[in-house]
């Protein structure tokens, strides 16, 4: 019998991509499947939390019982989680969003005249560190994708978006990161301390993410 340890929490999760058009039939993306954000949602459900899912494209169906929101670029999905932030306890950052968005998107198809194209992008908003901002007694997680110096980067990122943990995964390696259906993280916490995991499932990492989640909740008081 699953434990309905989660019950009484709102859990705010967010996964899969962002497409940024360049125009009608183009986009700047990343290999984000979804999969890693939606076990956790379809976890923490089991778990007794109501869930809500911010979803960039993928090819998931929406979990059972958790409502969810489909958007495409960063923008969307800056708004769709603020909007949902009232009412989260915790939020679950696993969305791979896309760092930058076309200046321009051409309203028509783009032309295959010029030998070589351009495009010029601008920094999308950083989602995670403007909640970091406002997450008041909301307890924060957020993800750190890597390729190289693993813990120095996520403890970095930890600091600077205020998060209470941050899962680091270095998607260089196989069996980790984008698409597959396993992962291997470093749990890292405010404190310093540090938990390495082996490599799992993505399951089993969405529950032991909620195990930890779980914790920090009941000793938060
Ligand atoms: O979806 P899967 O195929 O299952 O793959 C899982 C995963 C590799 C996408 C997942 O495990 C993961 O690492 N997600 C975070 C990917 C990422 O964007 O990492 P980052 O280091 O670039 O960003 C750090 C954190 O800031 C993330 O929580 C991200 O959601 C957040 N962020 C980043 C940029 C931005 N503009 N806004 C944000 O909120």
């Amino acid at each position: 019998l699953t434990p309905k340890d989660l019950a009484g929490e709102h859990l705010l999760v967010t996964a899969g991509p962002t497409q940024e058009e360049i125009d009608p039939v183009r986009f700047v993306s990343n290999h984000s499947s979804g999969k890693m954000g939606y076990a956790i949602a379809r976890a923490a459900r089991r778990r007794g939390a109501e869930v809500t899912l911010v979803s960039g494209p993928t090819c998931l169906d929406a979990p059972w019982g958790v409502e969810t929101v489909r958007v495409a670029s960063a923008v969307e999905m800056r708004a769709a989680v603020m909007a949902a932030l009232p009412a989260a306890t915790v939020v679950i950052k696993a969305a791979a969003v896309a760092d930058y968005r076309p200046v321009v998107r051409a309203t028509g198809k783009i032309k295959k005249n010029a030998d070589s194209l351009v495009i010029e992008l601008e920094k999308n908003p950083d989602i995670l560190a403007e909640l970091g901002g406002i997450k008041g007694e909301r307890l924060l997680v957020g993800f750190a994708a890597e390729t190289a110096d693993l813990l120095e980067n996520a403890r970095k990122k930890l600091v600077a978006k205020n998060v209470d943990m941050m899962v680091a995964n270095d998607v260089s390696l196989e069996g980790a990161g984008f698409h597959g259906d396993t992962n291997i993280a470093r749990l890292l916490y405010r404190d310093g301390t540090s938990e390495e995991l082996p490599l799992m499932t993505k399951n089993e990492m969405a529950a032991l993410i909620l195990d930890r989640v779980a914790e920090l909740r009941k000793k938060a008081g």
